[in-house]
């Protein structure tokens, strides 16, 4: 590990998730290259940046499942329940559950018999969502489940022996590079049972300038949801990182699809998180954070080789966003 520690750093009286974030923390900036990981991102700050990148008209992914889950949600809804049978819908991440409040109403509208299982690691964001919902879509029978995702899955399991149907939308899987994306879609795999359905979301290959232009916005939005971390980190694990002598870097290769972003030291400097002291060459670069794209035959190869079978793919009227439905057979 390239850090110096001033003292021998000491696990005990540290609550078990600062641990946990601080020993993440040290081991990336630690490593050579050094990274940090995009899920961090995701504070109160964090969150409220995520919202501001959603609602920029660069950042076509929101409007494109959008387009999906409104114009073609009679389709969704006859491919996930064949038989009509009762079953339980997941999804992972809910967050304020937008798009899939469109396929929601229209169940509940169709009498289908389900209930709504959103998965997210923050009870706040599940206790508004609970409250949203109940307001719009009276009928709608929901059962929040707070923790990691497969965790949470375990628990809907023991729950109700009912057929479920997982989502997973907003190309989330793009955060992960693809050998861990191939392990998580495994797991998932694994943890269903035959008949299961997977409704997932994946951002698509398209014009590389498009695609730098969604995360390399002229506002800094995105500059700033990636700084925003340092910024936690200096808050939770004091640190004294000055954000000012960062620069938000974003590249896309459009030969593999990988949009990565970077955080590029412009100067040597010394950053002390805790008891350490983390050494930083000018333009050295920390990166941040993988936004995979995918061609309809990176998405077939994912679900054979996870164990899956595609049953359809649903694509918004420019083709630049697919929602694939996978079954587990
Ligand atoms: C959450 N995730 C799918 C977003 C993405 O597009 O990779 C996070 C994001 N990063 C920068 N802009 C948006």
């Amino acid at each position: 590990m390239n850090i110096n520690p001033h003292h021998k750093y000491h696990q005990n009286n540290i609550s078990k998730t600062v641990d946990r974030f601080r020993q993440d923390i040290l081991l990336d900036l630690g490593s050579n290259p050094k990274k940090l990981s995009s899920k961090y991102f995701y504070d109160k700050i964090g969150d409220e940046l995520f919202q501001k990148i959603m609602n920029m008209e660069s950042y076509y992914l929101t409007n494109c499942e959008l387009d999906i889950f409104k114009t073609k949600t009679a389709q969704i809804a006859d491919f996930i329940r064949p038989n009509n049978e009762p079953f339980d819908l997941i999804e992972l991440g809910a967050g304020d559950a937008m798009k899939s409040s469109y396929l929601l109403q229209y169940l509940v509208d169709q009498g289908a018999t389900f209930s709504f299982m959103p998965i997210d690691i923050s009870g706040n964001i599940l206790s508004v969502l609970k409250n949203k919902l109940n307001d719009s879509i009276p009928n709608l029978e929901i059962i929040c489940l707070k923790g990691e995702y497969f965790e949470m899955i375990d628990q809907a399991t023991t729950l109700s022996s009912r057929r479920k149907v997982v989502l997973f939308l907003g190309s989330n899987i793009g955060n992960m590079e693809y050998e861990q994306a191939l392990q998580f879609c495994s797991e998932l795999k694994d943890k269903l049972s035959a008949g299961d359905y997977l409704l997932i979301g994946f951002d698509l290959k398209k014009h590389p300038k498009t695609i730098l232009q969604a995360y390399d916005d002229r506002t800094g939005i995105t500059a700033s949801f990636n700084l925003n971390l340092l910024k936690r980190i200096n808050q939770e694990l004091d640190a004294d990182f000055d954000i000012s002598q960062f620069e938000h870097y974003q590249t896309y290769d459009p030969s593999t699809g990988a949009c990565r972003s970077y955080l590029i030291s412009l100067i040597n400097q010394q950053v002390t998180i805790g008891e350490y002291q983390i050494p930083f060459y000018e333009n050295e670069a920390i990166f941040m954070e993988i936004s995979q794209k995918f061609s309809p035959e990176d998405i077939h190869d994912l679900a054979r080789e996870s164990g899956f079978v595609t049953v359809t793919e649903l694509y918004d009227t420019k083709k630049w966003f697919m929602d694939a439905i996978w079954k587990v057979s």
